[in-house]
């Protein structure tokens, strides 16, 4: 069938390879959506694993033909799921956790842990004792008692670790404020006039070994022109063998939305290395976000349709699943799962989730053709920050997770039961 110019809007937001199906059904991963939820029920995280893989792959061509020594990790904290870190180790790319709980997923998951590196501002003595005993091959010091910490922890088991340092160059991406981390004024990382004195300190340490320097000054940027002054900011530092660049860019959550390109985002971030930091170094940069945002829409079922002042479309979900509208204020698009053909047309509605509060909205202002309970709508872009920051508010299980591929789907996180709800009681 022939896409409609709404249709077109959306094509950036959906999963590659979507398309309305001659019946107006949008297909995910050549899955009928309308049939999944069904299948599957409701809410539902779908992704589409061919996307998922083909961004993984974008990341890694587009750096191999600009620079040599490079690596691309998986920035897991966008989507710690057992079956995302497998197929990412299998991808070839490495993996950056932020906990020692991600930490076990991703070597549950498949991971060398020789290409895991380990950040957080607040490790835990427990966490980096985890890392040091599984092998992680990057712990990235965030404050001068991690550096402390870590040297005790590895001369207590005699290795030598190596370790990079994280810098908070003093420049900010354009984002929300929760999300950027760039500033001098951050929980994050050294300003640059401690980052000299906790590069000599490392420098000192017996068990440390003091590869490079790291920086992430924010995600979701739309614009590519605050990596350029990181850099310049961090090459003042000195030289070193490896620089990680971060994450950070940004995915389209809406229509309007277009994020730059990974070929520009990596080649932005290679010039300014290779200008400011010197040749032969190695490079790592680590998405999260732009490998997975737009390879998942969730699927919600309509309870209710309230006309009012405004017209409420009630779902079966909400912040429990979907958290980001509500801390961010981040737009979403809506579509019905069987009026595909339809979308962009139609009442504007607000998508309202389930929950006991009015801010539990997902979706504000989308036109919506005719809904009814019984509807299958679709929020389109959910793969990054969903099922990660997915929580139990008001008792209900979290969605399952589901992976389609080539018109099969399968089942790879199942969904929460009420037996899960008092699974951690002790009574
Ligand atoms: N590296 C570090 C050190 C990070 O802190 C982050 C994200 C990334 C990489 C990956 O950034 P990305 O490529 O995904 O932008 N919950 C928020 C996002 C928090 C980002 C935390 N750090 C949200 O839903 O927007």
């Amino acid at each position: 069938m022939a896409a409609t110019g709404a249709q077109l809007k959306l094509a950036h937001v959906l999963p590659l390879g979507s398309r309305v199906d001659a019946r107006g059904h949008l297909e995910v991963g050549g899955c009928d959506t309308v049939e999944l939820a069904r299948e599957f029920g409701t809410p539902a995280y779908v992704y589409a694993e061919d996307d998922l893989r083909a961004r993984a792959r974008t990341y890694v061509d587009a750096m191999r033909v600009r620079h040599d020594d490079f690596d691309v990790l998986f920035a897991s904290k966008a989507f710690p799921c057992t079956a995302a870190y497998r197929l990412f180790a299998a991808e070839g790319i490495a993996c950056d956790v932020a906990s020692g709980g991600e930490l076990a997923l991703a070597l549950r998951g498949g991971f060398d842990p020789a290409r895991i590196y380990l950040h957080g501002n607040a490790k835990s003595l427990g966490e980096l004792e985890e890392a040091i005993d599984a092998g992680v091959g990057h712990v990235v010091l965030d404050s001068f008692d991690d550096i402390d910490r870590l040297e005790r922890v590895a001369g207590e088991r005699g290795v030598k670790q190596a370790v990079l340092i994280r810098v908070t160059p003093g420049v900010a991406g354009r984002t929300h404020a929760a999300i950027s981390t760039g500033q001098a004024d951050s929980k994050f990382g050294f300003g640059l006039d401690d980052a000299r004195v906790a590069i000599e300190r490392t420098r000192a340490c017996e068990h440390l070994d003091l590869q490079g320097l790291h920086m992430h000054i924010g995600s979701q940027l739309l614009s590519l022109d605050a990596y350029r002054p990181a850099v310049e900011a961090i090459a003042t530092l000195g030289e070193f063998p490896v620089y990680n660049l971060g994450g950070g860019l940004g995915a389209a959550y809406t229509a309007e939305q277009q994020p730059p390109s990974i070929e520009d985002y990596v080649q932005v971030q290679v010039d300014a290395a290779n200008e400011l930091l010197g040749p032969g170094r190695k490079l790592l940069i680590e998405p999260g976000r732009s490998l997975v945002a737009n390879a998942c829409v969730t699927l919600y079922t309509v309870q209710t349709v309230k006309r009012n002042v405004s017209t409420w479309v009630g779902v079966d979900g909400g912040m429990s699943d979907n958290l980001r509208p509500m801390l961010y204020g981040s737009a979403y698009e809506a579509l019905l799962a069987d009026r595909a053909d339809k979308a962009g047309r139609g009442e504007l509605c607000h998508v309202a989730g389930k929950h006991c509060e009015s801010g539990d909205v997902i979706v504000r202002g989308v036109p919506l053709d005719d809904p009814k309970p019984g509807d299958v709508v679709v929020t389109p872009a959910t793969g990054a920050y969903g099922h990660a920051m997915a929580n139990n508010y008001n008792g209900i299980p979290r969605p399952p997770v589901i992976f389609c591929k080539d018109g099969d789907a399968r089942v790879v996180v199942r969904r929460e039961t009420y037996e899960d709800l008092a699974a951690r009681d002790v009574l």
